[in-house]
């Protein structure tokens, strides 16, 4: 294993960190406990020493079953990251409340990376007027927290305004070749980078969709490249390849895919992709985006739709769903992720958003094609 330190931080942190949003589960959905933890220890025997939870993971269970873990090792050996969750904050004193709850459901007395969970636009606004970092500040005084950060969805033009809001010591971010230039992005890696601000990174492997299946045209560029590497290994080194990311957080369902990882975290320094190879990924890149089929920005103004429908929800999944050439991933994630009275065949065909949509989207027309994709 390697180890890193964040500049604000003497610690030394795992390059691979453990993901505790998806440990295997049992047929009904529950987390399976004896291999989870089966998998937390084998992590832990071979030098993984950041572990990343959240109050929501594994509907509400993810913490909980974490604090048997800690229980049996000795508690400054393990650095543990969780998160506010900041979408239920409804006034300040919920704040202490709910980290309360989770050192309570951790079994311990401190958390030593306690990020803002999930910041957008909407929910900083709201947390600056109840005043967040006050509150932060006040439990790392108490010493409940012992590093400040944050975790981020929304553009870069909210992640500059963030990071410039706060002397934050984290902030963790989607880092990985694809997206480069979606949500805080490279962009948002070199600011923070210039501002001391060390990056975790999360969804290194775009929740396993770089792994397969891979399209036809991606292949053939990968064939270009001067070594033999798995999907695992291309999209992994790529992060690592990064100085300034402390830990690659991977949400590791197996203990092949974990075993693999360590393999990994093993071989895979600062710096070992050269400008030739970078250019390779830079091109894989180009050719994913190449095969998004509806160029449509999210920008919302065909919003709202008369009959409910979440058109660019619906433009979401399928354009990925092309992009990945993965049609049965992403008909779960419809299923998921889009609720049925908001899915692309209530659309009437009314026209009303038409208008609206400044990249020209002839929308009803595209959402028929959603509709019967995902038929
Ligand atoms: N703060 C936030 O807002 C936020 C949001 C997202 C994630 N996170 C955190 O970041 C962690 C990482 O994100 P993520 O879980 O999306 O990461 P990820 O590593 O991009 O995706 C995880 C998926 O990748 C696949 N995978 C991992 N290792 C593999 C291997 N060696 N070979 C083949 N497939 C492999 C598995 O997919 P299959 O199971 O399909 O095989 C696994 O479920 C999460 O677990 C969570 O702790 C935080």
């Amino acid at each position: 294993m390697q180890y890193r330190t964040m500049p604000k931080s003497p610690d030394k942190l795992s390059i691979l960190g453990f993901g505790c949003m998806r440990f295997p589960t049992s047929p009904e959905g529950v987390i399976d406990e004896e291999q989870s933890m089966a998998m937390l220890e084998h992590a832990y025997a071979n030098g993984v020493n950041y572990y990343d939870t959240a109050y929501p993971y594994h509907g509400g269970a993810s913490e909980s079953f974490l604090k048997g873990f800690l229980a049996q090792h000795d508690r400054k050996s393990i650095y543990l990251a969780t998160k506010l969750p900041c979408w239920l904050i409804k006034e300040p004193s919920d704040m202490m409340r709910y980290l309360d709850e989770q050192l309570d459901k951790l079994g311990t007395d401190y958390i030593d990376y306690y990020l803002l969970h999930a910041l957008n636009r909407k929910s900083w606004t709201s947390l600056r007027k109840m005043k967040v970092m006050k509150f932060m500040e006040q439990a790392q005084a108490m010493g409940k927290i012992r590093h400040i950060g944050f975790s981020f969805h929304d553009d870069y033009k909210t992640f500059k305004k963030i990071v410039d809001a706060y002397d934050w010591t984290f902030c963790q971010i989607m880092f990985n070749y694809l997206d480069t230039h979606y949500q805080a992005g490279f962009k948002g890696y070199k600011l923070a980078e210039s501002r001391g601000i060390s990056v975790v990174a999360m969804e290194p492997l775009r929740g396993g969709k770089l792994v397969s299946p891979i399209p036809p045209e991606i292949e053939k560029l990968w064939k270009r490249a001067p070594n033999k590497r798995s999907m695992v290994e291309r999209a992994l080194r790529w992060v690592w390849n990064w100085e300034n990311v402390s830990t690659l957080l991977s949400g590791m369902s197996t203990m092949e895919q974990l075993n693999e990882n360590l393999r990994l975290a093993d071989i895979c320094p600062v710096g070992s992709l050269d400008d030739s190879e970078i250019k390779l990924y830079q091109k894989v890149r180009r050719a994913y985006i190449k095969r998004v089929p509806i160029l449509c920005s999210e920008c919302r103004y065909c919003m709202p739709c008369p009959y409910g429908v979440a058109i660019p929800s619906n433009f979401g999944v399928y354009n990925e769903a092309m992009m990945f050439n993965d049609q049965k991933r992403h008909s779960r994630e419809y299923a998921m992720f889009i609720p049925e009275n908001a899915r692309a065949n209530k659309c009437t065909n009314c026209g009303a958003c038409v208008p609206k949509c400044p990249q020209k989207i002839a929308i009803p027309d595209e959402l028929k094609k959603v509709r019967d994709y995902f038929a």
